[in-house]
């Protein structure tokens, strides 16, 4: 869906803005500390309910005020706008959707499937599998209406099976789960392994474009070897299992790997190059939603200038352009963004919390 219309109240310096978005290109650019990336954040916030700067509420909420709130217009071709709004005090969230009270963050995140790119895109690549394996996670999720019924599922019995584990005397007393994991694990790693079946050509003709190399591959592991049947690899790990207090293997253990030969990619590329490949990735995904389904996704871009040489820059402007997506865009200086002011293009310049379309 795009987002035609959002009203922030008190998120960060952002006390009392209401904006109405060009639904192709939104640039917004002003000074250091003038409120670009909050504007950005609070998006991201409408559509996942979590910030990508800090896990403290607290942090989000104006200085002088005890809450914020964030109300956006939805909108999709032939469909009704739908409002959807989230209001947050330190301990306590309230998220409407279409009028009703009752919404949910996965309603909220089935209708604003949102990327960011920012100066931290590389720990895609370097952090641990968790960002990986929620990057994955995010497209099949955003393809297949079952995958976070039955994600959801996983993780609760993983962690019974795990709490279960410190007191078992054997492996009976674990077990009584594992069958049915075992199904869910199956059906999981399926739906994951397509994914990346058609996510794979995209991302490798995007990192050709942009880094110029073939020799990077995907690397997929489901969690658990390749060789074993999963239900025999959870009898033969219980005693190890036990000493750990968790349960090694299975999908909560998936992750993605970008390889040179064998070799992690993070290993032989420089940072400006990680940077590059997950860039790659994320508008990848943007594309392969766009390919597989009506939805499109809205993407973040936080600082584009400041990271790219400018033919890297032209290049991703080509590939974002081309992507026929919503773009909010921040930078210091319009002169930097001026390749993405097209026709259809809002500009908005950004002074001390307060925005102003230029
Ligand atoms: N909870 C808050 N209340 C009020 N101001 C805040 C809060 N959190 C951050 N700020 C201020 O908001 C401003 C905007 O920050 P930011 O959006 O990161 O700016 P930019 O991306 O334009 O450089 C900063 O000056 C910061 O000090
Ligand atoms: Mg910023």
């Amino acid at each position: 869906m795009i987002l035609t219309n959002l009203t922030v109240d008190n998120f960060r310096n952002l006390i009392d803005v209401d904006l109405a978005f060009s639904t192709s290109i939104n640039i917004f650019y002003g000074c250091n500390g003038s409120g670009k990336t909050s504007i950005l954040e609070a998006t991201h916030y409408l559509g996942l309910g979590r910030s990508f700067r800090s896990r403290n509420v607290r942090r989000l909420i104006n200085h002088t005020s005890d809450k914020f709130a964030l109300v956006g217009q939805l909108f999709q071709v032939n469909q009704p706008t739908i409002t959807v709004g989230i209001e947050r005090k330190a301990d306590s969230s309230l998220i409407k959707i279409g009028g009703k009270t009752s919404g949910s963050l996965v309603e909220l995140a089935q209708l604003l499937p949102l990327q960011l790119i920012n100066a931290d895109s590389h720990l895609l690549l370097t952090s641990g599998p968790l960002a990986r394996r929620q990057f994955i996670d995010w497209g099949v999720f955003h393809v297949e209406p079952l995958f976070f019924s039955y994600w959801q599922r996983a993780n609760r019995i993983i962690k019974q099976r795990n709490a279960n584990l410190k007191s078992a005397r054997n492996y009976s007393d674990v077990s009584m789960w594992d069958e049915e994991l075992e199904t869910i694990a199956i059906w999981l790693n399926q739906q994951r392994e397509n994914y990346i079946n058609q996510f794979q050509p995209i991302f490798t003709t995007l990192l050709e474009s942009l880094l110029d190399r073939q020799d990077l591959k995907l690397h997929y592991y489901r969690g658990w070897s390749n060789e074993s049947l999963y239900k025999d690899l959870l009898r033969a790990s219980f005693a190890r299992d036990q000493l750990l207090g968790y349960t090694q293997f299975g999908p909560h253990r998936a992750d993605l790997q970008l390889k040179f030969k064998n070799v992690a990619a993070v290993e032989v590329l420089s940072q400006g190059q990680q940077k590059l490949a997950a860039y790659a990735m994320r508008i990848a995904q943007g594309l392969h939603l766009r390919q597989q389904s009506t939805k499109r996704c809205i993407f973040l871009i936080d600082d584009l200038p400041s990271e790219l040489d400018q033919e890297r820059r032209l290049k991703i402007i080509e590939l974002l352009l081309s992507l026929d997506s919503q773009l909010f865009v921040t930078g210091i200086e319009i002169e930097s963004l001026s390749q993405l002011a097209t026709n259809q293009a809002k500009v908005f310049h950004v002074e001390q919390g307060s925005i102003k379309e230029s």
